[in-house]
């Protein structure tokens, strides 16, 4: 398992994220299954909401499910998400300061290692952010800080009010949903539609800004509309050149879904949600799996997207 230092941090942190939407309706041995099959793989990286399950219901069953003495404790990076709320997003400091509170109940944890604010709130209020921050960070609640689907202009207008650094933004990206990658191949293109910046640059501003990336929903064909593993229907080129890869090196089709994104530059980590442990296990081998520049184009020209 590849691991690395996020800028601005002193974590040693996994490549690979296990991420926890899916697990409201597991039951503690399962869970214990799912992450300890993950740590075995050299996961060290956790990821949750308060919204997962609704009313951190997943959080909830992580904490009653995981007990960890301090030393495992830190040795783990436990991340956070707020400002999803039904109907609304809300990053006021009340808000914030509350959730955080009932997310740390709930995981049963005295802090957090990360909280990403969830999704752009349209009437933030960058000043109360801030108050929020350093009131969690001077209270040792939350050690790092970051977003998720934030555009680079607003990462800039936090970053204004905020002292910490903002380290991550979790962002969506698959070899089929690929946005934030294929804009850029393809700039400036009259009339094609992949040539559109819907994010405003996302990738190349966390670059240059140092700030990493996390991608979620790696095995997605779209938002939530199932995986394109397997999907000989939609997307029969790409699942044979993935065959025949997974072939090649010795792995699981999942690990080189897992390798498209890791092979990329921008040390971007991958947020699993599968609740399956075999597939934690596959996807792990995707993790430092050199791809070749080639078949890494291969890959995404076959997954539609136009190399010029
Ligand atoms: N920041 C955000 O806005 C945001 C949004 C969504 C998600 N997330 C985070 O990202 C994580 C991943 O999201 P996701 O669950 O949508 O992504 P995903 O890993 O692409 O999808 C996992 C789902 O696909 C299923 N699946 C079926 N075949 C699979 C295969 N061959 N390989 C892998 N999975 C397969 C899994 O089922 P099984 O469980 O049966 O294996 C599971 O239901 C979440 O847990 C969450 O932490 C963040």
């Amino acid at each position: 398992m590849k691991t690395f230092t996020p800028a601005h941090t002193d974590l040693n942190a996994s490549n690979i994220i296990l991420g926890l939407m899916r697990i409201l309706e597991l039951d503690d041995e399962a869970i214990r299954t799912l992450v300890g099959t993950a740590r075995d793989s050299g996961i060290n990286f956790f990821d949750h909401a308060d919204v997962y399950g609704g009313d951190h219901g997943c959080e909830r069953r992580f904490g009653e499910a995981i007990t960890l003495t301090e030393a495992e404790r830190e040795s783990v990076i436990i991340q956070s998400k707020v400002g999803l709320r039904k109907g609304y997003f809300d990053f006021s400091k009340e808000h914030i300061l509350r959730s955080v509170d009932e997310s740390l109940t709930a995981l049963n944890t005295p802090y957090l290692d990360t909280l990403l604010l969830h999704r752009p709130d349209a009437l933030v209020e960058p000043d109360e952010v801030a108050e929020a921050f350093d009131a969690l960070q001077g209270a040792g609640k939350v050690r790092n800080f970051g977003v998720s689907n934030h555009t680079p202009m607003q990462v800039e207008l936090l970053k204004r009010s905020i002292s910490q650094p903002l380290v991550f933004n979790q962002v969506q990206l698959s070899i089929t949903h690929a946005p934030i990658i294929a804009a850029g191949v393809a700039a400036n293109m009259a009339g094609l539609d992949q040539s559109i910046d819907r994010d405003n640059g996302i990738l190349d501003y966390s670059r240059l800004n140092d700030m990493t990336l996390q991608a979620w929903s790696p095995f997605q064909k779209g938002f939530f509309d199932g995986v394109f593993l397997g999907d000989r229907e939609n997307y029969a080129d790409l699942n044979d050149i993935i065959d025949e890869l997974a072939a090649t090196h010795g792995v699981t089709p999942t690990a080189i879904a897992v390798a498209w994104i890791t092979r990329h530059p921008a040390n971007i980590q991958v947020v699993l949600g599968t609740t399956t442990p075999q597939r934690v296990r596959d996807s792990a081998a995707g993790s430092d799996l050199p791809l070749s520049r080639e078949d890494w184009y291969r890959l995404f020209t076959a997954a539609g997207h136009v190399v010029p």
